[in-house]
Protein backbone atom coordinates (compact mmCIF):
# COMPACT_ATOMS: atom_id res chain seq x y z
CA UNK A 1 0.00 0.00 0.00
CA UNK A 2 1.25 3.17 -1.30
CA UNK A 3 0.15 6.73 0.48
CA UNK A 4 -0.63 9.62 -1.06
CA UNK A 5 -1.23 13.10 -0.01
CA UNK A 6 -3.31 15.44 -1.64
CA UNK A 7 -2.88 19.25 -0.95
CA UNK A 8 -4.90 20.88 -3.57
CA UNK A 9 -7.91 22.63 -2.83
CA UNK A 10 -9.34 21.97 -6.27
CA UNK A 11 -11.44 19.02 -6.14
CA UNK A 12 -10.37 18.15 -9.95
CA UNK A 13 -7.18 17.29 -8.74
CA UNK A 14 -8.07 14.64 -6.05
CA UNK A 15 -10.79 13.51 -8.52
CA UNK A 16 -8.14 13.18 -11.67
CA UNK A 17 -6.03 11.32 -9.07
CA UNK A 18 -8.86 9.13 -8.38
CA UNK A 19 -9.37 8.32 -11.73
CA UNK A 20 -6.36 7.75 -12.98
CA UNK A 21 -4.83 5.25 -10.55
CA UNK A 22 -8.25 3.49 -9.27
CA UNK A 23 -6.76 0.50 -10.27
CA UNK A 24 -3.14 0.76 -7.93
CA UNK A 25 -3.25 0.10 -4.22
CA UNK A 26 -2.75 3.59 -3.06
CA UNK A 27 -4.17 5.27 -0.29
CA UNK A 28 -5.38 8.57 -0.86
CA UNK A 29 -5.63 11.55 1.64
CA UNK A 30 -6.95 15.24 1.13
CA UNK A 31 -5.68 17.91 3.44
CA UNK A 32 -6.34 21.31 3.28
CA UNK A 33 -3.59 24.60 3.27
CA UNK A 34 0.13 23.97 4.51
CA UNK A 35 0.01 23.67 7.96
CA UNK A 36 -2.27 20.96 7.48
CA UNK A 37 0.27 19.60 5.04
CA UNK A 38 3.26 19.58 7.31
CA UNK A 39 1.05 17.94 10.54
CA UNK A 40 0.17 14.91 8.28
CA UNK A 41 3.66 14.01 7.11
CA UNK A 42 4.55 14.06 10.96
CA UNK A 43 2.38 11.10 12.05
CA UNK A 44 3.10 8.96 8.98
CA UNK A 45 5.39 7.62 5.79
CA UNK A 46 4.01 9.69 3.09
CA UNK A 47 4.97 8.02 -0.57
CA UNK A 48 3.78 10.89 -2.45
CA UNK A 49 2.72 14.63 -1.99
CA UNK A 50 0.60 16.13 -4.75
CA UNK A 51 0.31 19.86 -3.55
CA UNK A 52 -0.86 23.20 -5.59
CA UNK A 53 1.63 26.05 -5.55
CA UNK A 54 -0.13 28.43 -4.69
CA UNK A 55 -1.14 26.67 -0.96
CA UNK A 56 -2.65 28.95 1.33
CA UNK A 57 -0.12 29.54 3.84
CA UNK A 58 3.16 28.90 2.36
CA UNK A 59 5.07 29.50 -1.16
CA UNK A 60 5.37 26.52 -3.25
CA UNK A 61 9.23 26.70 -2.92
CA UNK A 62 9.04 26.87 1.09
CA UNK A 63 6.37 24.35 1.33
CA UNK A 64 8.70 22.17 -0.56
CA UNK A 65 11.68 22.45 1.50
CA UNK A 66 9.71 22.36 4.76
CA UNK A 67 8.59 18.93 3.14
CA UNK A 68 12.13 17.80 2.06
CA UNK A 69 13.92 18.60 5.91
CA UNK A 70 10.45 16.74 7.36
CA UNK A 71 10.26 14.03 5.37
CA UNK A 72 12.98 13.41 3.09
CA UNK A 73 11.53 10.30 1.17
CA UNK A 74 8.26 11.77 0.30
CA UNK A 75 8.38 12.75 -3.68
CA UNK A 76 6.81 15.86 -4.32
CA UNK A 77 4.52 16.72 -7.29
CA UNK A 78 3.31 20.16 -7.63
CA UNK A 79 0.45 21.45 -9.98
CA UNK A 80 -0.05 24.98 -10.51
CA UNK A 81 -2.73 27.42 -12.03
CA UNK A 82 -0.24 30.31 -13.17
CA UNK A 83 3.05 28.51 -12.62
CA UNK A 84 6.06 30.45 -14.17
CA UNK A 85 8.63 28.23 -16.04
CA UNK A 86 11.24 29.48 -13.25
CA UNK A 87 8.85 28.35 -10.40
CA UNK A 88 9.04 24.94 -12.46
CA UNK A 89 12.69 24.99 -12.88
CA UNK A 90 13.59 25.71 -9.31
CA UNK A 91 11.13 23.67 -7.54
CA UNK A 92 12.66 20.39 -9.81
CA UNK A 93 16.34 21.99 -9.02
CA UNK A 94 15.60 21.86 -5.12
CA UNK A 95 13.91 17.87 -5.61
CA UNK A 96 10.31 17.83 -6.88
CA UNK A 97 10.08 15.48 -8.93
CA UNK A 98 7.51 17.02 -11.44
CA UNK A 99 5.71 20.02 -11.97
CA UNK A 100 2.42 19.75 -13.67
CA UNK A 101 0.16 22.70 -15.56
CA UNK A 102 -3.15 23.05 -15.03
CA UNK A 103 -5.74 22.50 -16.42
CA UNK A 104 -3.73 19.10 -17.40
CA UNK A 105 -5.31 15.55 -18.16
CA UNK A 106 -6.18 12.92 -15.40
CA UNK A 107 -3.56 10.71 -17.81
CA UNK A 108 -1.01 13.07 -17.30
CA UNK A 109 -0.97 13.53 -13.31
CA UNK A 110 -1.65 9.88 -13.61
CA UNK A 111 1.84 9.28 -15.45
CA UNK A 112 3.64 12.14 -13.20
CA UNK A 113 2.82 9.81 -9.86
CA UNK A 114 3.50 6.70 -11.51
CA UNK A 115 6.94 8.03 -12.14
CA UNK A 116 6.90 9.49 -8.57
CA UNK A 117 6.20 6.22 -7.05
CA UNK A 118 8.19 4.22 -9.11
CA UNK A 119 11.59 6.75 -8.36
CA UNK A 120 10.68 7.04 -4.27
CA UNK A 121 10.91 3.23 -4.34
CA UNK A 122 14.31 3.27 -5.99
CA UNK A 123 15.24 5.60 -3.39
CA UNK A 124 14.35 3.59 -0.06
CA UNK A 125 15.75 0.21 -1.87
CA UNK A 126 18.61 2.25 -2.40
CA UNK A 127 18.51 2.98 1.22
CA UNK A 128 17.98 -0.17 2.24
CA UNK A 129 20.52 -1.61 -0.03
CA UNK A 130 23.08 1.13 1.72
CA UNK A 131 22.18 0.10 5.28
CA UNK A 132 22.75 -3.43 4.51
CA UNK A 133 26.83 -2.58 2.90
CA UNK A 134 27.35 -0.57 5.88
CA UNK A 135 26.31 -3.63 8.32
CA UNK A 136 28.49 -5.87 5.53
CA UNK A 137 31.29 -3.84 5.52
CA UNK A 138 31.40 -1.23 7.86
CA UNK A 139 32.38 -2.26 11.50
CA UNK A 140 30.72 0.46 13.55
CA UNK A 141 34.52 0.79 15.89
CA UNK A 142 37.94 -0.42 14.51
CA UNK A 143 38.63 -3.71 16.48
CA UNK A 144 41.87 -3.92 17.70
CA UNK A 145 43.68 -3.70 21.23
CA UNK A 146 47.30 -2.96 20.04
CA UNK A 147 48.56 0.29 21.53
CA UNK A 148 49.91 1.85 17.90
CA UNK A 149 46.28 0.64 17.19
CA UNK A 150 45.10 2.88 20.06
CA UNK A 151 47.46 5.65 19.26
CA UNK A 152 45.95 5.97 16.05
CA UNK A 153 42.24 5.92 17.39
CA UNK A 154 43.29 9.34 18.94
CA UNK A 155 45.16 10.44 16.04
CA UNK A 156 41.22 9.83 14.40
CA UNK A 157 39.11 11.59 16.99
CA UNK A 158 41.90 14.99 16.93
CA UNK A 159 41.53 15.25 13.67
CA UNK A 160 38.11 14.34 13.00
CA UNK A 161 36.84 17.44 13.56
CA UNK A 162 38.69 19.60 11.70
CA UNK A 163 38.67 19.83 7.84
CA UNK A 164 42.66 19.01 7.87
CA UNK A 165 43.62 16.27 5.19
CA UNK A 166 44.60 12.64 6.01
CA UNK A 167 46.80 10.73 4.61
CA UNK A 168 46.35 6.85 5.51
CA UNK A 169 49.46 4.32 4.70
CA UNK A 170 50.23 0.84 5.31
CA UNK A 171 49.90 -2.36 3.04
CA UNK A 172 46.79 -3.36 1.42
CA UNK A 173 44.10 -5.04 3.73
CA UNK A 174 45.26 -3.18 7.05
CA UNK A 175 42.12 -1.73 7.35
CA UNK A 176 42.83 2.29 5.75
CA UNK A 177 39.04 1.91 4.01
CA UNK A 178 37.60 1.11 7.89
CA UNK A 179 39.40 3.81 9.39
CA UNK A 180 38.59 6.30 6.57
CA UNK A 181 34.67 5.75 7.65
CA UNK A 182 35.40 5.99 11.19
CA UNK A 183 37.37 9.74 10.65
CA UNK A 184 33.77 10.70 8.90
CA UNK A 185 31.78 9.30 11.08
CA UNK A 186 33.51 10.95 13.94
CA UNK A 187 33.58 14.26 11.94
CA UNK A 188 30.91 16.67 11.86
CA UNK A 189 30.55 15.49 8.56
CA UNK A 190 29.21 12.79 9.74
CA UNK A 191 25.86 13.19 8.19
CA UNK A 192 26.87 14.04 5.02
CA UNK A 193 28.04 11.86 2.21
CA UNK A 194 30.75 9.25 2.48
CA UNK A 195 32.27 9.10 -0.76
CA UNK A 196 34.96 6.47 -2.00
CA UNK A 197 37.12 6.51 -5.17
CA UNK A 198 39.84 3.47 -6.51
CA UNK A 199 42.10 6.15 -8.23
CA UNK A 200 43.96 2.97 -9.33
CA UNK A 201 41.12 1.36 -11.00
CA UNK A 202 40.56 4.16 -13.50
CA UNK A 203 42.63 5.18 -16.84
CA UNK A 204 43.43 8.89 -16.37
CA UNK A 205 40.91 10.41 -18.19
CA UNK A 206 38.03 8.63 -16.81
CA UNK A 207 39.37 8.74 -13.37
CA UNK A 208 39.40 12.79 -14.23
CA UNK A 209 35.72 13.06 -15.73
CA UNK A 210 34.54 10.75 -12.60
CA UNK A 211 36.41 12.79 -9.77
CA UNK A 212 35.86 15.99 -11.32
CA UNK A 213 32.56 15.49 -13.33
CA UNK A 214 32.48 17.29 -17.08
CA UNK A 215 30.56 19.00 -19.31
CA UNK A 216 29.03 18.12 -22.77
CA UNK A 217 31.07 17.59 -25.76
CA UNK A 218 34.10 17.94 -23.77
CA UNK A 219 35.20 13.90 -25.16
CA UNK A 220 33.68 11.40 -27.25
CA UNK A 221 30.82 10.13 -25.10
CA UNK A 222 30.37 13.02 -22.99
CA UNK A 223 26.78 13.51 -23.64
CA UNK A 224 25.59 15.68 -21.28
CA UNK A 225 27.25 17.57 -18.26
CA UNK A 226 28.13 15.12 -15.64
CA UNK A 227 28.98 16.26 -11.73
CA UNK A 228 31.88 14.38 -10.19
CA UNK A 229 32.66 12.44 -6.72
CA UNK A 230 33.86 15.69 -5.75
CA UNK A 231 30.60 18.10 -5.99
CA UNK A 232 28.74 14.71 -4.83
CA UNK A 233 30.87 14.40 -1.74
CA UNK A 234 29.75 18.05 -1.01
CA UNK A 235 29.24 18.71 2.84
CA UNK A 236 31.23 15.07 3.30
CA UNK A 237 34.21 13.31 2.50
CA UNK A 238 35.94 12.09 -0.07
CA UNK A 239 38.33 9.38 -0.03
CA UNK A 240 40.92 8.56 -2.33
CA UNK A 241 42.49 5.08 -2.38
CA UNK A 242 45.54 4.02 -4.12
CA UNK A 243 46.85 8.11 -4.66
CA UNK A 244 50.38 6.80 -5.39
CA UNK A 245 49.98 5.54 -8.74
CA UNK A 246 48.02 9.07 -10.29
CA UNK A 247 49.35 10.56 -13.04
CA UNK A 248 50.53 13.87 -13.41
CA UNK A 249 47.50 16.04 -14.92
CA UNK A 250 45.60 14.39 -11.67
CA UNK A 251 48.45 15.11 -9.37
CA UNK A 252 47.81 19.04 -10.72
CA UNK A 253 44.36 18.62 -9.93
CA UNK A 254 44.13 17.84 -6.40
CA UNK A 255 46.95 20.41 -5.80
CA UNK A 256 44.48 22.99 -7.10
CA UNK A 257 41.66 21.03 -4.77
CA UNK A 258 43.51 21.12 -1.54
CA UNK A 259 45.06 24.21 -1.75
CA UNK A 260 41.94 26.66 -3.42
CA UNK A 261 38.87 24.23 -2.10
CA UNK A 262 38.03 24.66 -6.25
CA UNK A 263 37.70 21.82 -8.74
CA UNK A 264 36.83 22.53 -13.02
CA UNK A 265 34.26 19.91 -14.74
CA UNK A 266 36.56 19.12 -17.46
CA UNK A 267 35.95 20.57 -20.22
CA UNK A 268 35.15 23.82 -18.68
CA UNK A 269 37.09 26.66 -16.77
CA UNK A 270 34.54 27.87 -14.82
CA UNK A 271 36.00 27.51 -11.20
CA UNK A 272 33.21 25.52 -8.42
CA UNK A 273 33.59 25.98 -5.00
CA UNK A 274 33.66 22.54 -3.17
CA UNK A 275 33.18 21.87 0.72
CA UNK A 276 34.70 18.62 1.03
CA UNK A 277 36.85 16.69 3.68
CA UNK A 278 39.64 14.85 1.72
CA UNK A 279 41.02 11.54 3.20
CA UNK A 280 43.73 9.79 0.52
CA UNK A 281 45.33 6.56 1.14
CA UNK A 282 48.16 4.35 -0.48
CA UNK A 283 50.04 1.70 0.25
CA UNK A 284 53.49 2.84 -1.56
CA UNK A 285 56.16 4.89 -0.26
CA UNK A 286 55.39 8.39 -1.35
CA UNK A 287 58.86 9.49 -0.31
CA UNK A 288 60.21 7.18 -2.74
CA UNK A 289 57.77 8.13 -5.52
CA UNK A 290 58.64 11.40 -5.10
CA UNK A 291 62.57 11.06 -5.02
CA UNK A 292 61.31 8.59 -8.39
CA UNK A 293 60.18 11.88 -9.94
CA UNK A 294 56.95 10.13 -9.95
CA UNK A 295 54.89 12.12 -7.33
CA UNK A 296 54.88 15.82 -7.28
CA UNK A 297 56.92 17.08 -3.90
CA UNK A 298 54.53 20.29 -3.45
CA UNK A 299 51.90 17.56 -3.89
CA UNK A 300 53.80 15.52 -1.15
CA UNK A 301 54.17 17.92 1.37
CA UNK A 302 50.39 19.21 0.93
CA UNK A 303 49.24 15.71 1.91
CA UNK A 304 51.43 14.81 4.47
CA UNK A 305 50.59 17.10 7.07
CA UNK A 306 48.99 14.12 9.11
CA UNK A 307 50.04 10.70 8.34
CA UNK A 308 48.67 7.47 9.68
CA UNK A 309 50.70 4.36 9.45
CA UNK A 310 48.47 1.20 9.94
CA UNK A 311 50.22 -1.65 11.09
CA UNK A 312 50.79 -4.92 9.30
CA UNK A 313 48.35 -7.21 11.15
CA UNK A 314 51.45 -9.64 11.74
CA UNK A 315 52.99 -6.60 13.79
CA UNK A 316 50.21 -6.64 16.23
CA UNK A 317 49.52 -10.50 16.64
CA UNK A 318 47.28 -9.65 19.75
CA UNK A 319 44.60 -8.37 17.46
CA UNK A 320 43.99 -11.54 15.59
CA UNK A 321 42.31 -13.67 17.93
CA UNK A 322 40.12 -10.38 18.89
CA UNK A 323 39.13 -10.14 14.95
CA UNK A 324 38.66 -13.55 14.54
CA UNK A 325 36.03 -13.91 17.09
CA UNK A 326 34.18 -10.72 15.79
CA UNK A 327 34.59 -11.99 11.91
CA UNK A 328 33.19 -15.06 12.95
CA UNK A 329 30.75 -13.55 14.82
CA UNK A 330 28.99 -12.09 11.58
CA UNK A 331 29.60 -14.88 9.37
CA UNK A 332 28.16 -17.49 11.48
CA UNK A 333 24.62 -15.16 11.96
CA UNK A 334 24.96 -13.91 8.49
CA UNK A 335 24.72 -17.64 7.66
CA UNK A 336 23.00 -18.68 10.23
CA UNK A 337 25.49 -21.56 11.54
CA UNK A 338 25.54 -22.35 15.02
CA UNK A 339 29.50 -21.91 15.67
CA UNK A 340 30.84 -21.37 18.90
CA UNK A 341 34.48 -20.49 18.40
CA UNK A 342 37.99 -22.01 17.29
CA UNK A 343 39.57 -24.74 18.64
CA UNK A 344 43.13 -24.66 20.41
CA UNK A 345 45.01 -25.81 17.22
CA UNK A 346 43.28 -23.98 15.07
CA UNK A 347 43.65 -20.22 16.47
CA UNK A 348 47.17 -21.32 17.19
CA UNK A 349 47.07 -21.72 13.25
CA UNK A 350 45.58 -18.06 13.22
CA UNK A 351 48.30 -16.33 15.47
CA UNK A 352 50.68 -17.70 13.91
CA UNK A 353 50.50 -17.10 10.13
CA UNK A 354 52.20 -14.91 8.11
CA UNK A 355 49.43 -12.58 6.66
CA UNK A 356 50.20 -11.47 3.76
CA UNK A 357 46.44 -10.20 2.62
CA UNK A 358 46.25 -8.64 6.34
CA UNK A 359 42.86 -7.87 8.41
CA UNK A 360 41.47 -9.03 4.80
CA UNK A 361 42.99 -12.35 4.07
CA UNK A 362 42.20 -13.03 8.21
CA UNK A 363 38.25 -11.84 7.22
CA UNK A 364 38.07 -14.16 4.06
CA UNK A 365 39.58 -17.43 5.86
CA UNK A 366 36.98 -16.56 8.70
CA UNK A 367 34.10 -16.77 6.47
CA UNK A 368 35.50 -19.86 4.71
CA UNK A 369 35.62 -21.83 7.94
CA UNK A 370 32.45 -20.62 8.73
CA UNK A 371 30.95 -22.59 5.80
CA UNK A 372 32.99 -25.75 5.42
CA UNK A 373 33.09 -26.10 9.51
CA UNK A 374 30.67 -28.76 10.59
CA UNK A 375 31.16 -29.07 13.89
CA UNK A 376 30.85 -26.67 16.89
CA UNK A 377 34.10 -25.43 16.45
CA UNK A 378 36.07 -23.90 13.74
CA UNK A 379 39.04 -26.37 13.78
CA UNK A 380 42.30 -26.55 11.84
CA UNK A 381 41.12 -28.81 8.69
CA UNK A 382 38.71 -26.01 8.64
CA UNK A 383 41.88 -23.39 7.77
CA UNK A 384 43.03 -22.87 4.11
CA UNK A 385 46.21 -25.80 4.09
CA UNK A 386 48.86 -23.23 3.00
CA UNK A 387 47.85 -20.74 6.32
CA UNK A 388 49.10 -23.77 8.48
CA UNK A 389 51.37 -25.37 6.51
CA UNK A 390 54.86 -26.78 8.07
CA UNK A 391 57.18 -23.40 7.77
CA UNK A 392 60.71 -23.80 5.73
CA UNK A 393 63.01 -23.59 8.85
CA UNK A 394 66.21 -23.75 6.50
CA UNK A 395 66.88 -20.57 6.77
CA UNK A 396 65.79 -19.21 10.10
CA UNK A 397 68.31 -17.76 12.75
CA UNK A 398 68.26 -16.60 15.73
CA UNK A 399 68.06 -12.78 14.16
CA UNK A 400 64.91 -13.69 11.98
CA UNK A 401 63.16 -15.42 14.72
CA UNK A 402 63.55 -12.65 16.97
CA UNK A 403 62.44 -9.73 14.14
CA UNK A 404 59.72 -7.39 14.93
CA UNK A 405 56.83 -9.03 13.34
CA UNK A 406 58.16 -12.18 13.13
CA UNK A 407 56.28 -14.92 12.09
CA UNK A 408 55.19 -16.63 15.15
CA UNK A 409 56.21 -20.49 15.47
CA UNK A 410 55.97 -23.39 17.97
CA UNK A 411 58.95 -23.79 19.64
CA UNK A 412 59.94 -27.24 18.54
CA UNK A 413 59.46 -25.81 15.23
CA UNK A 414 61.52 -22.55 15.35
CA UNK A 415 64.72 -24.65 17.18
CA UNK A 416 64.89 -26.29 14.41
CA UNK A 417 66.67 -23.93 12.29
CA UNK A 418 69.27 -23.12 15.02
CA UNK A 419 70.23 -26.84 15.88
CA UNK A 420 70.34 -27.53 12.42
CA UNK A 421 73.08 -24.32 12.01
CA UNK A 422 75.06 -25.40 15.06
CA UNK A 423 75.10 -29.14 14.06
CA UNK A 424 76.55 -28.13 10.74
CA UNK A 425 78.94 -25.57 11.69
CA UNK A 426 79.96 -28.39 14.19
CA UNK A 427 80.51 -30.94 11.59
CA UNK A 428 82.60 -28.40 9.19
CA UNK A 429 85.43 -27.74 12.09
CA UNK A 430 85.58 -31.44 12.50
CA UNK A 431 85.91 -32.12 8.41
CA UNK A 432 82.83 -34.40 8.85
CA UNK A 433 84.18 -36.12 11.77
CA UNK A 434 80.70 -37.19 13.95
CA UNK A 435 82.24 -38.34 17.01
CA UNK A 436 84.16 -34.80 17.38
CA UNK A 437 81.42 -33.24 16.09
CA UNK A 438 78.92 -35.13 19.05
CA UNK A 439 81.30 -34.01 21.91
CA UNK A 440 81.55 -30.72 21.08
CA UNK A 441 78.00 -30.51 20.86
CA UNK A 442 77.58 -32.33 24.25
CA UNK A 443 75.53 -34.82 22.94
CA UNK A 444 76.32 -38.64 22.24
CA UNK A 445 76.87 -40.07 18.21
CA UNK A 446 73.33 -41.73 18.40
CA UNK A 447 71.64 -38.51 19.41
CA UNK A 448 73.96 -36.59 16.02
CA UNK A 449 72.69 -39.40 13.90
CA UNK A 450 69.04 -39.06 14.91
CA UNK A 451 69.51 -35.49 15.07
CA UNK A 452 70.95 -35.12 11.46
CA UNK A 453 67.87 -37.54 9.82
CA UNK A 454 65.37 -35.51 11.27
CA UNK A 455 66.75 -32.28 10.05
CA UNK A 456 67.92 -34.04 6.55
CA UNK A 457 72.01 -33.19 7.44
CA UNK A 458 73.77 -35.57 5.18
CA UNK A 459 76.83 -33.94 4.16
CA UNK A 460 78.53 -30.84 6.37
CA UNK A 461 77.49 -28.19 3.97
CA UNK A 462 81.01 -26.69 2.84
CA UNK A 463 81.77 -23.03 3.63
CA UNK A 464 84.87 -21.51 2.98
CA UNK A 465 86.33 -21.20 6.64
CA UNK A 466 86.04 -24.82 7.32
CA UNK A 467 88.32 -25.84 4.18
CA UNK A 468 92.21 -25.98 4.37
N1 LIG B 1 40.34 -2.98 12.76
C1 LIG B 1 39.41 -3.62 12.04
N2 LIG B 1 38.30 -4.06 12.62
C2 LIG B 1 37.38 -4.74 11.92
N3 LIG B 1 37.48 -5.02 10.61
C3 LIG B 1 38.56 -4.60 9.97
C4 LIG B 1 39.58 -3.87 10.64
N4 LIG B 1 40.55 -3.59 9.76
C5 LIG B 1 40.15 -4.11 8.60
N5 LIG B 1 38.96 -4.72 8.71
C6 LIG B 1 38.26 -5.43 7.62
O1 LIG B 1 39.23 -5.94 6.74
C7 LIG B 1 38.92 -5.67 5.39
C8 LIG B 1 40.01 -4.84 4.76
O2 LIG B 1 40.03 -3.55 5.32
P1 LIG B 1 40.21 -2.26 4.43
O3 LIG B 1 39.92 -1.07 5.27
O4 LIG B 1 39.44 -2.36 3.15
O5 LIG B 1 41.77 -2.33 4.12
P2 LIG B 1 42.62 -1.44 3.12
O6 LIG B 1 41.75 -0.29 2.74
O7 LIG B 1 43.80 -1.03 3.93
O8 LIG B 1 43.00 -2.32 1.98
C9 LIG B 1 37.59 -4.97 5.39
O9 LIG B 1 36.59 -5.90 5.05
C10 LIG B 1 37.41 -4.49 6.81
O10 LIG B 1 36.08 -4.53 7.18
MG1 LIG C 1 40.86 0.04 0.91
Amino acid sequence: MRHILIADPDPETAAALAESTSRRNLELVVVQGADATLAALEGKEVDLLVADWHLPGLSGLALLDAVRARSPETSIVFCAAFGTVEDAVEALRRGARDFLCKPFAPEQLGLAVERALDSAKLVRENRTLRRALEERTGPERVVSSDPRMLRIAKIVQAVARTRSTVLLTGESGTGKTVLARAIHRASDRADGPFVEVNCGALPETLLESELFGHVRGSFTGAIKDRAGKFEEARGGTIFLDEIGTSSAGMQVRLLRVLQDRVIERVGDSTSIPVDVRVLLATNLDLKAEVAAGRFREDLYYRIHVITVEMPPLRERRADIPLLAECFLRRFAAENHRPIRGFTRAAMAVLEGAAWPGNVRQLENVVERAVVLCEGEDIDVADLPHDLAAAPDTSNIGPESLLAPGARLLPLKVALEGPERMLIEQALRSFGGNRERAAESLGINRSTLFAKMRRLGIHEPRSSPSSRG
